[in-house]
């Protein structure tokens, strides 16, 4: 089965995409057998990235079942040997509204991809289909920039999707999921207190669930004056969310990165030694790293 890395951010413009198509392109180089897929509901830009214009099958088509299975939208990409991109979907109300049923659909369908690995772009803000893409994956990859303003967007999407994980694990648990649908939780710790008030094994549940939520972050666009106070942050997280943050890589503010968007190609292949593409590679290390470890 294919790990499934989501790279998520509250921010929007923060890096997600370039990230992730750069992390794709370095995985697929060693060896392994990569999807990327933009799940950037809305907003779909990835496949402009490769220089892929106008592909004539998209999510769209796969949501509208006008193809009915998913690796059908997927296209390979000659240039990139073992990557492959399903492109995301844009302009229409109704997939930016999809119910419930189309989402799992689409869920179910990407863990049944025949690929290695699976890498999804999510679109930035906290909505539920953000937060539901994001927590599907096995991996959880979140990326901020040292803008005071990406760095709270951040907190708040770690929390908000803390919050859900842990409802979330309630669902099949018929009563206690009825006491928590209706209430509207601003803290991990009112979710924990609610789950208690039913039963001490709530509780336990909740929290083990807590616990097992270990987002990564990538800081990108670092410089010599504008950095991240990582370990604050880290203090921050465990202490209100419980949860604990790793440390992923930095990638510095790089104009070889705006000039590979401008060429249609992933800065690792267009200037591999540029400082960015170098941060890049490293991170693709650490994350094939610990999919190592996660297949154990
Ligand atoms: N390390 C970097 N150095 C310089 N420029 C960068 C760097 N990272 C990203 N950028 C620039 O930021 C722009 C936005 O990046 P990208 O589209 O990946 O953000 P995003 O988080 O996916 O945005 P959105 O939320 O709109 O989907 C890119 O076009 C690129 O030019
Ligand atoms: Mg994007």
């Amino acid at each position: 089965m294919a790990i499934i890395i989501s790279v998520g951010s509250g921010k929007g413009g923060v890096g997600k995409s370039v990230i992730a198509a750069n992390l794709a392109l370095l995985i697929a180089k060693k060896g392994k057998r990569v999807t990327l897929v933009d799940l950037d509901i809305g907003g779909a830009d990835i496949h402009i990235l490769f220089g892929l214009m106008n592909p004539p099958l998209t999510l769209t088509d796969f949501l509208h079942r006008r193809i009915e299975r998913l690796e059908d939208i997927a296209h390979t990409l000659p240039a990139h040997s073992g990557l492959s991109l399903i492109p995301g979907t844009g302009d229409t109300l109704a997939t930016a509204n999809m119910p419930y049923a189309k989402k799992k659909r689409l869920i179910r369908q990407l863990k049944d991809l025949q690929t290695d690995v699976v890498i999804v772009d999510i679109g930035a803000g906290t909505s539920y289909h953000a937060l539901d893409f994001f927590l599907m994956a096995d991996q959880h990859v979140m990326v901020a920039t040292p803008d005071p303003t990406s760095v709270l967007d951040l907190y708040r999407f770690i929390k908000l999707a803390a919050i859900r994980r842990v409802l979330s694990s309630f669902l099949a648990r018929g009563a206690m999921a009825d006491a928590l649908s209706d209430h509207d939780f601003c803290s991990v710790d009112e979710v924990l207190e609610a789950a208690g008030q039913t039963d001490e094994a709530s509780r336990l549940v909740a929290e083990t669930t807590l616990r097992a939520f270990q987002p990564a972050l990538i800081l990108n666009r670092l410089s010599g004056r504008a950095h991240v106070n990582v370990a604050a942050l880290k203090k921050l997280l465990t202490e209100y969310i419980g949860g604990h943050l790793t440390l992923l890589g930095e990638i510095p503010d790089d104009p070889a990165m705006e000039r590979a968007v401008r060429g249609y190609l992933p800065v690792a292949d267009r200037e591999p030694t540029s400082p960015a593409a170098v941060a890049l590679a490293a991170i693709a290390d650490t994350l094939l790293t610990r999919m190592t470890s996660h297949t154990c």
